[in-house]
């Protein structure tokens, strides 16, 4: 489908940015981080029907000056402002979200995670129409360990376990984290396989031996942390542990609207952080 003329920044100007769930976590992280560049100009601030965030100024949000943009709920009247919307909500808002970006022709970056299979085709489809990113994890970090791990997945044999263990706060909703699920796919992916045919998510009770070329995935929940992810090769003799923490929200944010100045003007399709960061493709 096409027909949708998408909003293009010209050349050295101003990147016009919309952010939904902009009083979350992750949406006050990335309305600082819009706020520190000065190629990037806050066009909307969003919020759900009912927040109590609705009406306050977006630079207050972050204890900052006013930059007399007030949080709203009204995602049509913001997205033809908008080159391109970040967002942080939950599946079911993305997917609302998606379907009025592609309307609007304003570009997608989608941070959000605990997509089912159909949800995620249903957001990806937007990029028919629009430039579409979706990351469960926007870190430079990260997405470098994901090609890290592939790496080393597809050098050692199944006689090494993988073991994928991730933590995080208290309040987070999904389980495992969608970066946990995409390490584990780039390991499988290394290795040849289809994850779903070898993931075991937790263990309990007599299981018995460890069955050769499961993929174990392994979730841990408490206080304030940001992110911890390791990912454990272990055979007879030796093991490689490879562990990323994120210490603050804002490296999430900073990739984020990398993503989003990548997609700001480009050409529909669905690209990811591999593609803005300069990294191999997954
Ligand atoms: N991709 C990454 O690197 C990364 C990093 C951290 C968190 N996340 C994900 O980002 C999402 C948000 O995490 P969080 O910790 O900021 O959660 P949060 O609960 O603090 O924030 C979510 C915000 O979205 C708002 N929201 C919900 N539905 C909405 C709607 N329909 N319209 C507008 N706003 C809506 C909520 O009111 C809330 O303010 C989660 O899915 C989380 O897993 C991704």
């Amino acid at each position: 489908v096409s027909g949708v003329a998408v909003a293009t920044p010209p050349g050295g100007q101003v990147i016009h940015v919309a952010v939904l769930g902009a009083s979350g976590r992750m949406g006050r992280a990335i309305l600082a981080e819009v706020f520190a560049n000065p190629d990037m100009r806050l066009v909307g601030a969003l919020e759900v029907p009912g927040s109590p965030a609705l009406g306050v100024d977006a630079g207050l949000l972050v204890g900052q000056h006013t930059v007399g943009v007030a949080v709203t709920d009204n995602v049509a009247a913001v997205l033809p402002q908008a080159h391109v919307v970040i967002d942080f909500t939950s599946p079911l808002a993305s997917l609302a979200l998606a379907v009025q970006a592609a309307e609007a022709g304003c570009a997608l970056m989608v941070g959000t995670t605990g997509f089912t299979p159909s949800q995620r085709a249903a957001v990806e489809a937007a990029s028919a129409r629009v430039p579409v990113i979706i990351a469960a994890n926007t870190s430079v970090g990260v997405n470098l360990l994901l090609s890290v791990i592939r790496q080393i997945s597809t050098v050692l044999d199944d006689s090494y376990d993988i073991e994928v263990v991730e933590a995080h706060h208290r309040n987070k909703k999904d389980a495992p984290s969608g970066t946990a699920l995409a390490l584990a796919g780039a390991a499988a992916k290394g290795r040849g396989v289809d994850l779903t045919t070898v993931a075991v998510y937790g263990r309990e009770g007599i299981v018995g031996a460890r069955p050769r070329g499961e993929i174990g995935i392994h979730t841990v929940r408490g206080g304030d942390v940001v992110g911890d992810h390791t990912v454990l090769f272990a055979c007879e003799g030796e093991r490689i542990e490879v562990t990323h923490k994120a210490s603050s929200r804002q490296t999430f944010a900073k990739g984020a609207v990398r993503g989003a100045r990548f997609l700001a003007g480009r050409e529909p399709g669905l690209y990811t952080m591999a593609d803005v960061l300069g990294l191999p493709k997954q």
